[in-house]
């Protein structure tokens, strides 16, 4: 019998435990809202990012990717609209001297303690900082508060130095930086983060289409790699970013914490139209057959790495009666498959497992265990993700076979040594 149950603390535990994360600077006691990825923690997260960076550019056409600084000249920020925008009101209690988001409080007393809660300050998110050398000479810059300013940055860039046509994409996976009134609930809100984002160029008469296919298209890939894809929904939103005329979220529905994933927002022509003020630079796009110049406008998808990292975790942890697995996509899972000996004081088994061992390894990430028995082996996989485990025992060498176990169904076949690629590959 399957006990499912998402519980945040427990994939806490067991992503500190076996390796995906561990708390940021933790023997000097910790840094609120960061977090580093473990040995398993950057296999899982860079076979997502691959899935991703694949997605948009190789199965689209007119997609081009770009890695952008993180700083950028400050004047960006006054352009985006981040510098006198992106606040957030914050509160604090008399009493206890808690603080929290003014959002996120109904009445005005404190959620923990029930004092009374100071007038709303508002404070600016984005993360500051100098450069230079001399400390009378040094430029105040910031860390950027969104990956994707500096795709807004490059378009031009973009557009002269490759053949796209509007529309067209540029993608890009990178860090982002804020000074969350309120980190906390592991990797959902962070201080230091990475985002994904596609900025689609598109005409202004064709935003509605544009937005419609990009929800859906998004919204199909996350359902492609999610354990349970009717966990995922949309939320719209009432109460719209500086810069966006309408928005929708892509949603974890069953998530503890919050469930924003992806936002989908309509730019607009907000963004190339404050540059091309801020910057003085023409960015208008000059169509090659009509000759109609005019501002692109910009569909994005903005989504969050560590939050999906986080609801994929969370949608894949499972609880059956003697045993937790992760039943996380093969794709994603930080190794395809573990090889073992049945024994590890039988040289023969040992030499035969590790030849199968070494051919995998050119072609697929894969773990080797021979410590304790199988079962234990079993366990210790399934706990991780992953989705095949092959063991070399004494049949193999009398027939050159091995049993194949499957993580989810934990049935066994037994398999030609020379099929076990291939059988990875058809899965
Ligand atoms: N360029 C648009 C933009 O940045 P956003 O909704 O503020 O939009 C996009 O952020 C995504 O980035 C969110 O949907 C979320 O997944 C992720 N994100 C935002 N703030 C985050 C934080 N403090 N920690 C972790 N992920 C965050």
């Amino acid at each position: 019998m399957e006990l499912k149950q998402n519980s945040l603390e427990e994939v806490v535990s067991l992503a500190k435990r076996r390796g995906f994360i561990f708390p940021g600077s933790e023997i000097y006691g910790g840094l609120q809202g960061f977090y580093d990825f473990g040995p398993l923690g950057v296999e899982m997260k860079n076979n997502l990012k691959r899935l991703w960076w694949n997605w948009m550019t190789q199965k689209h056409d007119n997609i081009v990717g770009i890695d952008g600084a993180i700083i950028t000249n400050p004047r960006v920020w006054e352009a985006s609209g981040h510098i006198k925008s992106f606040v957030d009101p914050l509160v604090e209690c008399k009493k206890c001297h808690h603080r929290f988001k003014a959002d996120d409080i109904n009445n005005d007393k404190c959620p923990d303690c029930d004092g009374p809660l100071t007038e709303p300050r508002m404070f600016n998110t984005l993360v500051p900082t100098q450069l230079g050398v001399i400390q009378d000479e040094k430029t105040e810059a910031y860390l950027r508060g969104e990956a994707c300013q500096t795709i807004y940055l490059n378009y031009k860039n973009v557009v002269d130095s490759t053949h796209l046509k509007i529309p067209f994409g540029i993608c890009q996976i990178g860090k982002a930086f804020r000074n969350e009134v309120t980190p906390g609930n592991f990797l959902f809100r962070q201080r230091e983060f990475e985002q994904w984002d596609l900025q689609w160029f598109c005409h202004p008469s064709e935003m509605e289409k544009w937005f419609d296919y990009w929800k859906e298209e998004r919204m199909n890939w996350y359902k492609s790699i999610f354990t349970h894809p009717e966990n995922l929904g949309f939320y719209q939103h009432e109460k719209l970013a500086h810069y966006a005329k309408k928005a929708f979220d892509i949603e974890y529905t069953a998530s503890p914490v919050g469930k924003e994933m992806e936002g989908i927002h309509w730019r607009g022509d907000w963004d190339l139209s404050r540059h091309s003020e801020y910057s003085g630079q023409d960015l208008n796009y000059t169509d090659p057959e009509t000759k109609e110049k005019f501002v692109p406008n910009i569909v994005e998808t903005s989504g969050g790495v560590d939050r999906t990292f986080l609801f994929l975790l969370l949608d894949a942890y499972t609880k059956e009666e003697d045993r937790i697995v992760l039943k996380l996509n093969p794709k994603i899972a930080p190794y395809k498959i573990a090889v073992f000996p049945l024994l590890k004081n039988k040289p023969e088994l040992v030499s035969e497992a590790k030849k199968i061992y070494e051919s995998l390894k050119n072609e697929v990430s894969v773990a080797w265990d021979d410590r304790g028995n199988i079962g234990k082996r079993y366990y210790s996989q399934d706990e991780i993700g992953t989705p095949y485990c092959v063991t070399v025992d004494f049949q193999t060498l009398e027939d050159q076979t091995v049993t194949i176990r499957d993580r989810d169904t934990m049935k066994q076949e037994r398999i030609h040594t020379g099929e076990v690629f291939n059988y990875l590959k058809e899965k």
